[in-house]
């Protein structure tokens, strides 16, 4: 059951581009999408056209789409309380994704830093990937949503979500909700590992600087003992002078709830092999059960596929609608029924 409809609508998306997710997934958004299904009315979307904007296997697609939702569920995303589907299913994002683009300047969508990024690591940049911002404008406001709880990386994309939807309304009249990011500033931005100068990422140059939420207990704890500090032996927060040391702080006071500075002088004077073991054992305990808790979703086919129809078609009620309005508003006929 979803909550009562005074209640804030809230979306968000994940790419199935690898076959688990991350810690940075995990605290920078995921964590939030469990926590606001509370009091919300939540859509979360695998979003599986995003990720065909850079090269893929279809096979791989597909099952990546499948982990990533027994993933969701696994970490507390409850269909009773959210509406999970996969984006495919629903084919209202790419007729939207139409319009706003023909709204979007091709400057604007110039400046978009993950573009910039993404495309230097491309052999062949596709058009796909350029308009990629502008799919995402249309899967967040085809739902009227408020509120999107992301990582800082998608700040840029949700200022592009906010110019479109006020855009069009000022053509057009109002026709979307201008929605707000939710970004918590302790974990909005998870560095990496081994480079904590960079953002914790599938693509990192070390294999011990992502932790992935399907790795095996040890693994986790050999990556968090193996993760760069520095010279010194003090447990101190400090983003600037101690970047590793800063990120293992709030990686442990996210996944405890113990207060940073209430870590540092529980660690004072102890040095960082303390410290990395206990962290270790939290980041195992914690995030060990999701593992099993993701098969065993998995090895249910049949009520994997139902509980995403049953999402999509919700998220379909609401998009289609949506969308009706948008076609009128632009001058086109209403698709046929087929
Ligand atoms: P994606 O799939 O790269 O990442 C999913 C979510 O994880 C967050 N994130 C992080 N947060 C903190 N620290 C990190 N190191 C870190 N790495 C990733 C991301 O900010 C994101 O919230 N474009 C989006 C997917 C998307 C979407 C949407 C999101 C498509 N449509 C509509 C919101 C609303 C993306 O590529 O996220």
């Amino acid at each position: 059951m979803t909550t009562a409809a005074s209640a804030p609508r809230v979306f968000s998306g994940i790419q199935p581009t690898s076959d688990s997710f991350h810690l940075g997934n995990y605290l920078g958004a995921l964590r939030q999408w469990v926590a606001l299904q509370e009091d919300s009315d939540a859509f979360y979307c695998v979003v599986d056209q995003h990720a065909i904007t850079v090269t893929h296997d279809p096979k791989v697609l597909h099952q990546r789409s499948r982990t990533s939702a027994a993933q969701l569920l696994a970490l507390g995303v409850d269909p009773e309380r959210s509406n999970l589907f996969i984006q495919s299913q629903v084919p209202e994002h790419a007729m939207l994704a139409w319009i706003l683009g023909c709204e979007t300047g091709f400057g604007e969508a110039s400046r978009m830093t993950q573009f910039k990024d993404k495309s230097a690591k491309q052999e062949h940049t596709t058009v796909g990937l350029f308009t990629y911002p502008v799919l995402m404008a249309a899967d967040i406001l085809l739902y009227q949503t408020q509120r999107v709880p992301v990582g800082a990386d998608q700040r840029q994309h949700l200022e592009l979500t906010r110019d479109l939807a006020a855009r069009f309304n000022n053509n057009y009249g109002q026709t979307f909700t201008v929605p707000e990011p939710y970004i918590l500033k302790e974990t909005e931005t998870i560095k990496d590992l081994s480079d904590p100068a960079k953002k914790m990422s599938k693509s990192s140059e070390s294999p011990r600087g992502c932790l992935y939420l399907l790795d095996e207990p040890n693994q986790m704890r050999k990556k968090i003992k193996s993760a760069v500090t520095d010279s010194e032996a003090e447990v101190r927060y400090d983003p600037e002078g101690k970047p590793g040391v800063t990120n293992l702080l709030v990686i442990y006071s996210a996944l405890s709830g113990t207060p940073v500075d209430k870590l540092e002088s529980e660690y004072q004077g102890k040095g960082y092999g303390d410290f990395k073991g206990d962290l270790a054992e939290v980041v195992a305990e914690t995030l060990g059960p999701i593992a099993r808790a993701t098969r065993e979703y998995l090895d249910d086919k049949a009520e994997l596929d139902r509980i995403l129809v049953e999402g999509a078609e919700k998220a379909r009620a609401v998009a289609s609608r949506t969308l009706a309005k948008a076609y009128k508003k632009v001058g086109f006929y209403p698709p046929v029924a087929n």
